[in-house]
Formats: structure tokens, C-alpha cells, sequence
């Protein structure tokens, strides 16, 4: 069936991916974004269908739009990014998702949030399922972007008990692809680019914290799978690929992949920065029979491709 579909953080990383998934499967995308993050190259080959309109505003300003669904992706997504401007951050998730929301009980507009494993902080128990509450230090330097998908989590699970909304919460873990932003510290992007420039690639302590990586395609996927499931599922429900990689093994395989002379640095851990973080992903597979498919090394191939285009383009 046709839709309109209103996708916040339209311009940014998964945004992008995520409208140009959804124009191909035949919907009309209405893409909004501050471009705090996001970057018009992204959405610039989506321009020309007439189904593909962009918005630029602010979701912590109320909207009036007509849709029948929302993805609300808005939020810087990195350390970086998320605690330049900390206030801010707690702003686009706490009134981004406000506001949000009020537009879908308007509408009676199906919403899913793209929350993340972050509102885990360091767990205690891994793999972690969606039944774990988690462990966030507070008042720490992450609990901006921490806190504020949790309480975002919390408006809309509020919304659905109060006013019988319709909502989609998935917990997004470790995300890559082309498209994501260079330079912001983020650990595949930091080391393909260190690798291609034959710099050190630094890695934080000993490298012997692990991380898992979801290929971007297989997370738009799975949010397009969570949001045509049953309405009685909302979940939470968390997203992201369980294949479980030491950074240092990440280190070591982005440098033969690029054929680079980088070296490993280390340094200092950065404070808050959790030493495990792998999904349980057995409540995605059961109920939207949704898993990754593709493997790290594959991925790492079109990651790599994407910004040797940026360097050779004078980009980086
Ligand atoms: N990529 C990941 O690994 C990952 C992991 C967990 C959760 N997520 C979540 O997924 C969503 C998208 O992440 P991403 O990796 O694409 O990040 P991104 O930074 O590339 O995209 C976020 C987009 O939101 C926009 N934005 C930020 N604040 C806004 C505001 N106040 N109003 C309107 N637009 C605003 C930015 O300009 C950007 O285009 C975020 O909500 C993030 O928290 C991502």
C-alpha cells in the first residue's frame, strides 16, 4: 500500500538509507532535518523523484504535517556530536519525541522511535535482552544522549498506555555503511579513514573491548520489518548484528582490508565507555523473523569504497 511517511533525521546516516529504501518501495517520503549532522549529499540522488520532498526544521519545534507514518531518527548519534551541544541533545530526544508524538495522535499515525543500546550504559549482563534496565551513569558525560532515549522510550510507552497510540520502539546497537559521518569519532569510520591515510589508528586501552557491527542495509531492514508488525508488538525490541569483535581484531582486519602501513596507538579509555556491548537479538528474529545477513568483512568493503571516494575527492 501506498504511504506518505514522515522520516525525521532524514539527512543523516540511517536516515538516508532509510528514505531511499522506502521511495523504492513504491511511498512518498517526507524528509525532515536541522542538518546538525545530516549532510544534503546524502539525499542529493533522491532529489529528482517527485515522491522525495525534504523539510529543514527543528524537532523540537511542533510540526503540522499529513502522514501516515513516522520514523523518528533525529538525534546526533556520536559522543562527538551528541555532547558538543549536551542540552540540546536531551532537547531533540525529550521534546523531539514530544512533539513527535503529538503529531501521531493527531494523525493516528503508527510512530517508531530509533532508540539505542546506549540506554544499556555499561551492562551488566550480556548479551543484553530487552528486559535488561540497564546501567547509565546519570549524571555522566553520555547521559544527555542516554537519558533522553530513555525517557523518550518512556514518553512513548506513556503515549501508547494513555492515549492507545500506535508505537515502534527498536534499540538500535552498532550501525555502519557508507554515508556515515567522517571524523566523528565513530570506531569504523576513525579507523578507515586513519587506515587509508597511513596514520596510527588509535585505539582506547588495551583494544580488548568488544563491539558488535550492524551493516547498514540489514538495520533498515529490520526497522521497516518492525514497523509492519503486528500492532500489538511494540516492542522494544533491539536491532543490531551479534557477531562480537574486539576492537583491536576490528583494528587489525580494517588494515589489511585498506592494504595500509597504519600502526596501532594506544590511549587512555575514554571515561564511561562500556567494555562489552552485544545484542540479544532472539525477540528480532521470533517476532519480526529478522537477522543480519551481512557478514563484517563484506560490509567493511562498501564502508571502505565509500570513503576512499571521500579522500580521493578531497573530501576527508
Ligand atoms: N548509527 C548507529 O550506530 C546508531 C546506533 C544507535 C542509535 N542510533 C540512532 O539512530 C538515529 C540516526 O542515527 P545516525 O547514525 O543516522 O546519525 P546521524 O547523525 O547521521 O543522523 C541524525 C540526523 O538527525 C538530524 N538531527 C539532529 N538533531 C535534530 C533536530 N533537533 N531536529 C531535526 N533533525 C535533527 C541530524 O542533522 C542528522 O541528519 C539516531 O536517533 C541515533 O540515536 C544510531
Amino acid at each position: 500500500m501506498h504511504k506518505r511517511i514522515l522520516v525525521t533525521g532524514g539527512a543523516g546516516f540511517l536516515g538516508s538509507h532509510l528514505c531511499e529504501r522506502l521511495l523504492e518501495q513504491g511511498h512518498e517520503v517526507l524528509c525532515l532535518d536541522n542538518f546538525y549532522t545530516g549532510r544534503k549529499e546524502n539525499i542529493v540522488p533522491l532529489m529528482d523523484n517527485p515522491f522525495f520532498e525534504v523539510l529543514r526544521h527543528d524537532v523540537t519545534f511542533p510540526l503540522y504535517v499529513e502522514v501516515d507514518e513516522i520514523y523518528n531518527l533525529a538525534c546526533p548519534a556520536s559522543p562527538i556530536h551528541y555532547q558538543r551541544d549536551p542540552v540540546q541533545t536531551t532537547k531533540t530526544s525529550v521534546h523531539g519525541a514530544i512533539n513527535m508524538l503529538g503529531l501521531a495522535k493527531r494523525l493516528k499515525a503508527k510512530i517508531l522511535q530509533a532508540s539505542t543500546s546506549e540506554i544499556y550504559g555499561d551492562p551488566q549482563v550480556h548479551p543484553q535482552p530487552e528486559t535488561y534496565w540497564g546501567n547509565v551513569h546519570t549524571i555522566g558525560p553520555r547521559a544527555c544522549y542516554d537519558e533522553g532515549k530513555r525517557c523518550a522510550e518512556t514518553l512513548f510507552f506513556d503515549y501508547y498506555r494513555q492515549h492507545s497510540l500506535s508505537i515502534k520502539v527498536v534499540r538500535i546497537f552498532n550501525t555502519y555503511g557508507p554515508r556515515m559521518v567522517p571524523n566523528d569519532g565513530r570506531v569504523v569510520s576513525n579507523f578507515i579513514i586513519q587506515a587509508l591515510k597511513n596514520e596510527d589508528i588509535t585505539i582506547y586501552g588495551q583494544g580488548q573491548q568488544t563491539r558488535s557491527f550492524c551493516y547498514v542495509d540489514d538495520m533498515v531492514q529490520g526497522l521497516i520489518r518492525m514497523m509492519e508488525s503486528r500492532d500489538e508488538f511494540t516492542g522494544p525490541v533491539n536491532l543490531g548484528n551479534p557477531g562480537e569483535f574486539t576492537i583491536l581484531e576490528l583494528a587489525n582486519m580494517v588494515i589489511q582490508m585498506t592494504g595500509s602501513k597504519s600502526c596501532i596507538q594506544h590511549a587512555p579509555l575514554p571515561e564511561d565507555d562500556p567494555m562489552q556491548r552485544k545484542p540479544d537479538i532472539a525477540l528480532a528474529r521470533e517476532e519480526l523473523g529478522w537477522e543480519p545477513t551481512i557478514p563484517l568483512k563484506h560490509g567493511l568493503v562498501k564502508a571502505i569504497s565509500f570513503f576512499e571516494e571521500l579522500l580521493s575527492a578531497g573530501k576527508l
